[in-house]
Order: C-alpha cells, then structure tokens, then sequence
C-alpha cells in the first residue's frame, strides 16, 4: 500500500476531474439521516465507485456519495454513506473519505450518527451534542508512519470538539425547538451491539452513548487540525437499558422518526458557519 498523501491525491484528482467547487463544512450524515443530502441547493454529487481507490460502504441503507452544494451560503460537501470498520475495512480506509474531504477544501467537519443511549435522562429520540469522545477502545485511525504533510505525530487531543461550533449548534437547537442533551461518545468496532455488561462498562467509563463511527472519523480530522463538531442522534437505548433485543431496523426507524427536526437543525447550523 501507498503513501497515504498519495492515494489521497488520487482520490482527489478523480474528484477535480468533476468539479472544481470548493467547501467549507464536511458532512457526515449517519444511519437514517441521509435524506438531508437531497435538500441542499446540489452542484455535483460523485458516487463513491467514480472515485478510485475509495472503499464502498456495504450498510443497507447507506447511500454512498457525495453531494457537493450550498446551504444557504455555505458550500458543503455531504457524505451520504460513511464507511466503518466493521466493514472489514482498514482504518486508514475507514478515515480516507475525511482527508479527502480536508483536501477538496473542508475546514469543519461536522458529525452525525446514530447512538444507544447509556441512560442517565437519555431518552429514545433524543440529539445529544458531542462534547468529547472515549475513542481508546478501537485501533487508532494514526497508526503507522506519520504523515508529516497532513499533521504531527503525537496530536493534543485536549479540546477536539470546537467550543465555538457548540455554540453554534446550541443555539440554532434553540431556534428550531430542540432540547438537546451534551456528552460523552464512546466507539466500540461493532457490528454486534454491546451485552449488557459491556454497556455497565461504558458507563463506568463516563460516556452517555454508545456507537460503532465518528471518534476515529473526529482523530483523522483532529490531525488535520479541522475544527469539529458533531451530533449524536440517540435511536435506541443500550443493551440491558432497553428492555427489548436491538435491531438495525430499529435503529433506522426511529431516525426516519426524527429525522426532519434534526435535519433542520443541522442545516440552520451548517448555514451559520
Ligand atoms: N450500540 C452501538 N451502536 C449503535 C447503537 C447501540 O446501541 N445504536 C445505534 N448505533
């Protein structure tokens, strides 16, 4: 395998031959909430099979594109479909969408998942703002020969979700009638959902929900020093919190159910940064 730089520039060199545009905010949409994608003012989308060397997402349910465009005045880039580890990828595959994302231009990386909720008030249904992650429990996605051209080798990761950014999503929550809940992500490798006793761990660990994506998506993106937030969208309660087995098609349903609140809290966000 290459050098990382390189297969990032191959990737973005596919992405050139298509459009010259630009972004500012990076979107990742998680499980369910990938409608937001076709209610922006599009300029381009390019399936992720146009892109060379870029890995597929497998997840039913997951489109995989990206979608290039404007809310309100701020140009984005959404990726509709992330790729995760359970997937069999590697973890530098896993976080090639977010540097090729920092290459097209991107700034901010903006994050959504879906997550079960460890308790504590959390509630089916419920947005949580990321404040900081618990990511130690998943290989590291900056393993291997540092890439000096992206960042250094040993990144502070004292204040990875931007403090300002938090703002800005608080207050739009506000705005459009939302009570949204803060804490902790924790990321485990998936794809089978945690037992109830892995879950008594998590909480013991500090975290307030629990998910298979985003704190190895929010370490690539540290490296790189973007500036990033993210929101975590609670679908189920954990393992031994619910009452019931957890299922995929759970998980989707509940966010179809939510999903037109948060994505107009999303895209009032996005259109203030
Ligand atoms: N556990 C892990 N990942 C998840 C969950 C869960 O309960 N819900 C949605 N993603």
């Amino acid at each position: 395998m290459g050098k990382i730089i390189d297969r990032v520039n191959q990737c973005l060199d596919c992405v050139r031959r298509k459009t010259d545009f630009i972004p500012r905010v990076a979107l990742i949409l998680g499980s369910g909430l990938g409608d937001l994608a076709e209610q922006i003012d599009t300029v381009c989308s390019i399936d992720y099979s146009e892109i060379e060397g870029f890995p597929q997402s497998t997840v039913v349910g997951h489109k995989g594109r990206f979608v290039l465009g404007y809310i309100e005045n701020t140009p984005v880039v959404i990726m509709q479909g992330r790729v995760h580890y359970y997937e069999g990828y590697s973890m530098e595959d896993v976080v090639l969408p977010v540097r090729l994302m920092h290459a097209m231009g991107a700034e901010i990386l903006f994050l959504t998942n879906a997550a079960g909720g460890l308790g504590n008030g959390f509630q089916c249904g419920d947005l949580m703002l990321i404040t900081d992650h618990i990511g130690c429990l998943v290989p590291n996605p900056l393993l291997g020969e540092n890439e000096d051209a992206l960042g250094t080798r040993f990144p502070d990761m004292s204040s990875v979700y931007d403090k300002s950014l938090q703002g800005i999503i608080q207050s739009a929550s506000k705005e459009v009638g939302i009570q949204m809940k803060e804490g902790v992500y924790l990321q485990l490798t998936g794809p089978s959902y945690e037992t109830p006793a892995e879950i008594r761990m998590c909480k013991v660990l500090g975290a307030s929900a629990v998910g298979m994506s985003t704190a190895v998506e929010a370490i690539a993106a540290n490296h790189m020093k973007m500036k990033i937030c993210g929101i975590s969208f609670i679908s189920n309660l954990a393992a031994g919190i619910s009452e019931t087995p957890l299922c995929h098609e759970e998980v989707k349903a509940a966010a179809d159910a939510v999903a037109p609140k948060f994505q107009a809290l999303v895209k009032l966000a996005i259109a203030k940064m």
